[in-house]
This record gives structure tokens, C-alpha cells and sequence, in this order.
């Protein structure tokens, strides 16, 4: 609170003194003598608390007052008001005062006051800045990507940022669904208005429906009082229902009227609200399909189908990967008070074969631990997880193979030898099982076996082969 500023705007120079005198002290004071001069220097010095006169001549406090709050919204304003003109001071706090306090003032009760108006600034400073955190967070220039198909989406996404219009997002697991649907949110006007995320697969179809229309107090057995939906809680900003392809029907179609109204009842209630909410829906299942076959209603899916958005897997645009992994590199970095690692050619060349099963979020996981985990500065190969490792033995034996420098059936060999190992580990090294799992009989297998001079070693001995 020491940097704080207050500005007192009145003609009398003894009651500037008086106010000078009373909080000198604690914060900078500024003062003003007329309307015109108070406007100047609050466009130059955005004072947090500013003590208004409402009896100025020439001027009209009100009207002094709506121009302060136009150019400097933040800043609170304690109207100063003879005991005859309270009534206009109900008028200043409609227009956007603070508070008011009546001349002359007791310097404890203004004291007081000053005091929370400095709180409410610092209040709605901290949220400001809060919010532009998360703004910049979820702003365009922190996803990533270079790859057509995410080009493509960053388009998309600033286009249809400005409009109301619904969004239904699609890609498998991990591929930043809900970072799509945050960054819509953020660059859109309701960005200082609430992003309420709906997960309609963690919920049973029963409870989805309390918790997005809310309930009357004895709507049912428990009941006991009034609950919000989440309609309600997201009004004027955005409602992400995540996996709305697991959402039942019956929901389904009460949501479909929650949309195409803009209005809902609370389960047990009778009176209808008004909502102004946006939705986007995310899934990763085909919904399209899903309609056809009947488990999902075709006509909600028209309607959040008004603009779609297809994240594509990481696996076919592998151009991304060597951009987020620097990405998370220093994100991880930051987040764990680290240095920043850096990889080794050949983890990039595994990263670039590797499929991805659980796309970007398996790379940020990866990246971290990497981070945290690996001694070295640079990250090398030997500080992947055995299977990542495996998959890059074979892209090194495929280019070795097209390189010439190794023929074919040794290539093949190997790959015979590596898929009976696992067969027979994951058959806890019991050869009739084995066989079975790769499709051939007991016989043939031993006679593979031999020809490969693969020898069972038991699971607990020390050998890098058997112990994947
Ligand atoms: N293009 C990208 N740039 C930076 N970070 C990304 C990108 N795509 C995804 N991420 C990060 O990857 C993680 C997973 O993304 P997100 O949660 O949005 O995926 P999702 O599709 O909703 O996954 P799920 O279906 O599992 O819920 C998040 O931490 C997100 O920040
Ligand atoms: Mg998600």
C-alpha cells in the first residue's frame, strides 16, 4: 500500500490542506482545484482513490464524475457532499462512485473509507492482472504449431473468436481440445467473463443435468437448497462441455433447447432464465457418426456443428514436434525453478518416429519429467523410457536397412527375435502361451527360437533383452 495515490478535487484550498494533513503520511497526494485540472491529472497519474467535491463551481460533480469514470474506470471515487446534497450523492453512487462521505467529515470515518476504496483498487488490480495472465496464456502466440493443419486452426480460431457462434471441437486425446477452446474464450469479447468447463464423461447423466441447470430448493429428496447451474455461473462468458459425445439423450435434448432458446428451467422449478452463454463442445469420438448410429441426436449435432474444428494427431504433423518440444522445454524449465535442458539429435530423430498415442500432452509429460529426472544438461537417448527407445531401434535399423548397410533378412531377424522375446515375456515365459499369441503352434516357435538362438533367460536375470 505504500505506492498508493489519492487525488482530492476540491475548490476550497483549505479543505485540500485538511486532506493533505490526514494522509500525507501513508500515500502521495495529489490535488486538484477545478473539474478540468482533476481530469488532467488523472490521465497522467491514475490515482487509486480520488476525493471528488460534488459542489464545484461551474461544474457538476456528476458529470466530473461519469468523465473520471470513462477515462480511468479502476480508480475509486469517494464523493465529498454537503449534508444538502445527499441526495445527489445517491445519484453518484448509481453513476459509479465508491462511496460518499458528508461534509464536514469525521477524519476517522474517512480514514476508513479511503481505506477500502484502496482495497477495492488493489482488489481489481490483482484480477486485471490475473486476467491478462491468463489471457496471454491462452493467447494465439502461446499454442504451437507450424504445420498447415494447425495453421489452419490458429485461423480459425481468431476468426471465430469474435462471433457467438458455436464451436464443436474434435481430435483424439491430448491434442489441445480444451487449450482451443480456452483460447476462443480468451480472444473473445467475454474473455473477462467466465470459461466454465462441463466434463459430461466424469458425470452420471443424472447429476449433468442438475449441474448445468441447477435446482430448486426440494426439487428432489436432497435437495435441500438452491443450487446455480452452471448456465447460470457462465453467463456472459463461455461453457466448454468436454466429451459431450458420453452426455445421454434425454440431456441432450434439453441442452438442444437451452441453446436454440437461450433460456432454461432449474430441475424443479417453474420460472424460466434468460441466458447470454457461448458453448463449445469438444469430443473424441466421431460425432457425425456417432449421429448416424443413432447414439448421439442428429439435430444437436447440426446445431453445435455450426463451425468445426479437427485437431489433427501429432503423429501426421510431425513438423510440430521439434516446435513444442523446445515449447515445453522452457515452460517445464520455468515451472520447476530449472535451467533449461536441451535434446540430443538422436532423441529428436525418436521423437520424430515415435507415434504418439497420447499426442501433445504425452510430449509435455515427457518434457518434464525429462527435465526434472535427467542428470544431464543435454537429454540424451538413454534417458527415454525403454519403449520410446525400442521404437527408435527400429527407425535406426529401417535406415540402416535403405542405407545398405544391412541386408534385409539380418534386418528381419531382428525383428522376429524382438516380437518372440516380448511374446514370451508377456507370457510370463511359458512357450504354449507364446506360441498361441503369436499365432503359430509350439513346435514351430522352438524351432524359430533355435534357428535365432534366442535362449529364455529367467525374467529376473540381468539381460537388456528379456528384461523389456
Ligand atoms: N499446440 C499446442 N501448443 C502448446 N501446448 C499444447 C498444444 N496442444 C496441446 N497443448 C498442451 O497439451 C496438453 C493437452 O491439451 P488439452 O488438455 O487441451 O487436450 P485435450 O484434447 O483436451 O485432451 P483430452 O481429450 O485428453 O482432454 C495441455 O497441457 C495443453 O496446454
Ligand atoms: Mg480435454
Amino acid at each position: 500500500m505504500n505506492s498508493a495515490s489519492l487525488l482530492i478535487v476540491d475548490d476550497e484550498a483549505g479543505v485540500r490542506e485538511s486532506i493533505r494533513l490526514i494522509f500525507g503520511k501513508q500515500m502521495r497526494v495529489l490535488e486538484a482545484s477545478s473539474s478540468d485540472e482533476a481530469v488532467r491529472k488523472i490521465r497522467q497519474e491514475t490515482p487509486d482513490v480520488i476525493l471528488l467535491d460534488i459542489l464545484m463551481p461551474g461544474t457538476d460533480g456528476l458529470e466530473t464524475l461519469k468523465q473520471i469514470k470513462g477515462i480511468h474506470p479502476e480508480g475509486q471515487v469517494i464523493m465529498l457532499t454537503a449534508l444538502n446534497t445527499a441526495r445527489t450523492a445517491f445519484s453518484a453512487k448509481e453513476t459509479g462512485a465508491f462511496d460518499y462521505v458528508t461534509k464536514p467529515f469525521d477524519v476517522d470515518e474517512l480514514r476508513l473509507r479511503v481505506e477500502r476504496a484502496l482495497e477495492k483498487t488493489r482488489l481489481s488490480r490483482e484480477l486485471e492482472q490475473l486476467r491478462e495472465e491468463v489471457g496471454r496464456k491462452y493467447g494465439i502466440e502461446n499454442i504451437v504449431g507450424k504445420s498447415k493443419a494447425m495453421l489452419e486452426i490458429f485461423k480459425a480460431v481468431s476468426i471465430v473468436a469474435g462471433k457467438k457462434s458455436t464451436v464443436l471441437i474434435i481430435g483424439e486425446s491430448g491434442t489441445g481440445k480444451e487449450l482451443i477452446a480456452r483460447a476462443i474464450h480468451y480472444n473473445s469479447e467475454r474473455r473477462s467473463k467466465p470459461f466454465v468447463v462441463v466434463n459430461c464423461a466424469a458425470l452420471p447423466d443424472t447429476l449433468i443435468e442438475s449441474e448445468l441447470f441447477g435446482y430448486e430448493k426440494g426439487a428432489f429428496t436432497n435437495a435441500y437448497q438452491r443450487k446455480v447451474g452452471h448456465f447460470d455461473i457462465a453467463h456472459g462468458g463461455t461453457l466448454f462441455l468436454d466429451e459431450i459425445g458420453e452426455m445421454g439423450l434425454g440431456t441432450q435434448s434439453k441442452l438442444l433447447r437451452a441453446i436454440e432458446t437461450e433460456t432454461f428451467t432449474r430441475l424443479g422449478g417453474t420460472e424460466e432464465s434468460t441466458v447470454d452463454v457461448r458453448i463449445i463442445a469438444a469430443s473424441n469420438r466421431d460425432l457425425e457418426k456417432l449421429a448416424k448410429e443413432g447414439g448421439f441426436r442428429a439435430d444437436l449435432f447440426y446445431r453445435l456443428n455450426v463451425v468445426s474444428l479437427h485437431l489433427p494427431p501429432l503423429r501426421v504433423r510431425r513438423e510440430d514436434i521439434p516446435l513444442l518440444a523446445d515449447h515445453f522445454l522452457r515452460i517445464k524449465a520455468r515451472e520447476n525453478s530449472m535451467p533449461s535442458k536441451t535434446l540430443s539429435a538422436e532423441i529428436v530423430d525418436c521423437f520424430m518416429t515415435y507415434p504418439w498415442p497420447g499426442n501433445v500432452r504425452e510430449l509435455e509429460n515427457l518434457i518434464e519429467r525429462l527435465t526434472i529426472l535427467s542428470p544431464n544438461e543435454t537429454v540424451l537417448l538413454s534417458d527415454l523410457p525403454q519403449a520410446m527407445r525400442n521404437q527408435d531401434q527400429w527407425a535406426t535399423l529401417r535406415e540402416e536397412v535403405l542405407r545398405g548397410s544391412c541386408p534385409l533378412s539380418d534386418a528381419v531377424d531382428e525383428f522376429e527375435r524382438e516380437l518372440i522375446l516380448r511374446a514370451l515375456q508377456k507370457s510370463g515365459f511359458n512357450r504354449t502361451k507364446a506360441a498361441s499369441l503369436l499365432g503359430t503352434s509350439r513346435r514351430v516357435l522352438r524351432y524359430r527360437m533355435e534357428k535365432l538362438k534366442i535362449i529364455e533367460s529367467d525374467p529376473g536375470q540381468d539381460d537388456s533383452k528379456m528384461s523389456r
